[in-house]
């Protein structure tokens, strides 16, 4: 069969799932919202400058029931994943000049929020089978300086969080647990996403397994966390304060009810979708086994509820004649199979770190004095693993491709199979 990119009969003509997903119960859950005029969390407030109201809002019933679906004590919904990590960092007390361990397979954002805290990233290497953080490498990175660790549960796959655990209770160190791809995941023993650190972030941002556009929440089993975090989302406000009185400095990132309604109805979908996800990724890991140089990075060995924002498939040149994975990526497109490369280059590398200034304690740009900057391009000799996940090994597949039917994930299947029997032809052709 002649390729698609060289003029062929693609695999497939028809698109992939849309994503969200949206139906009738959304629009009627966001327009009550609409009709209500009560659009912002403290409407239902019954302070004298909330313009309170009867009723109950809709984002505190929705951080009620994901607290219910994660088995966390407190939830906390944000404006963003971002917003969550900038709190969270706050909240865990970060001080300017700190460090905190981290990857550097992972969206920005991951990082800024250490950055905006004044404090550093420090990278380690990513496992080479679940693109994770690899603990084996946490306990020589740590210095007098370092204070917390921040996990990301990459794609909806655990990172290693006992052995981080223990790391940081020997280090008297925080942990700030990434788990934006990980709504509804669970470990065995009622381990769940979002309870195994200190403090945890999820971002309901549009591309993400539960979604509002934009959005985020804040989870913990701590108390005294729970309790900054919310005040940190409401300027700085305490529960016993006055409206007017705030006790401390924080940011408006609270969610809008009308976010809170769309989430309500989203949520009551979620469950349903992450398990055809599961099936789907089943019938796609069982299918490419047969095709050489494709693997799906493996799920930790104790989940049991296993998610996929996305599946990652690590792509081995030597096994196709060398053709460069950017080519099978195109190849793959054309037959209407759009995997992507994923992250193109480590964190690391990423402009912000060239024009970042440090002051004289190595803490970074708030103080606009310039010092010594730390040369993050070095990590380029520690971090090889994440050098080759960006540069020519990941292939993504992402979480809208596995909400098919059966038939859609066979057609990636026979796509990677097509792909894989014309290699040849794409050792000659083009660019990338
Ligand atoms: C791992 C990870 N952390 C944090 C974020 C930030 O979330 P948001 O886009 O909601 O700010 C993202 C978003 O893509 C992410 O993938």
């Amino acid at each position: 069969m002649k390729l698609a990119i060289s003029g062929g009969k693609p695999i497939r003509a028809r698109k992939y799932p849309q994503w969200p997903e949206v139906d009738r119960s959304d629009v009627r859950s966001v327009e009550s919202v609409v009709k209500s005029g009560k659009w912002w969390l403290y409407a239902y407030s019954k302070d004298e400058f909330a313009m309170s109201g009867e009723g109950t809002s809709r984002v505190e019933a929705f951080e009620k029931a994901f607290a219910e679906l994660q088995h966390v004590r407190f939830a906390y919904a944000t404006s963003s994943g971002t917003a969550s990590l900038e709190i969270a960092c706050r909240a865990i007390g970060l001080k300017p000049g700190d460090e905190v361990i981290t990857t550097p397979y992972t969206f920005v954002t991951t990082s800024t929020c250490i950055l905006n805290a004044a404090a550093i990233p420090v990278y380690v290497d990513i496992d080479p089978l679940t693109y994770n953080m690899d603990a084996r490498l946490v306990e020589r990175a740590i210095t007098s300086r370092t204070r917390a660790i921040i996990p990301v549960h990459f794609g909806g796959v655990f990172a290693d969080m006992d052995a981080l655990r223990a790391i940081a209770s020997g280090h008297d160190l925080k942990i700030i647990e990434d788990a934006a791809h990980s709504h509804g995941a669970s470990l065995t023993g009622n381990r769940w996403a979002g309870t195994l650190g200190d403090i945890a972030i999820f971002s309901l941002q549009e591309s993400k397994l539960l979604t509002a556009g934009e959005g985020g929440l804040i989870t913990t089993n701590d108390e005294e966390l729970a309790e900054l975090s919310w005040s940190l989302r409401h300027c700085g406000r305490s529960r016993a304060g006055k409206w007017y009185e705030h006790e401390r400095v924080g940011w408006n990132s609270r969610m809008t009810e009308l976010q809170g309604a769309l989430l309500l109805s989203q949520l009551s979908k979620l469950q349903g979708q992450n398990a055809r996800r599961r099936r789907n990724a089943q019938v796609l890991s069982r299918g490419l086994t047969g095709i050489p140089g494709i693997t799906p990075n493996p799920q930790h060995p104790q989940t049991e509820n296993d998610v996929y924002y996305l599946l990652c498939l690590r792509y081995d040149s030597a096994q196709w004649d060398d053709v460069p994975r950017g080519r099978v990526v195109k190849a793959l497109n054309a037959e209407g199979i759009p995997v992507t490369e994923g992250y193109c280059f480590p964190l690391y590398e990423n402009p912000l770190y060239r024009n970042v200034a440090f002051n004289a304690q190595g803490s970074p740009y708030l103080t606009g004095r310039p010092g010594p900057i730390p040369d993050f391009r070095a990590y380029r000799e520690t971090c090889p693993v994440t050098e080759r996940a960006c540069r020519s090994e990941a292939l993504w597949v992402a979480q809208n491709l596995l909400l098919g039917k059966e038939e859609d994930t066979q057609d990636i299947v026979r796509a990677f199979q097509k792909v894989f029997e014309n290699r040849a032809e794409l050792r000659t052709k083009g660019e990338g």
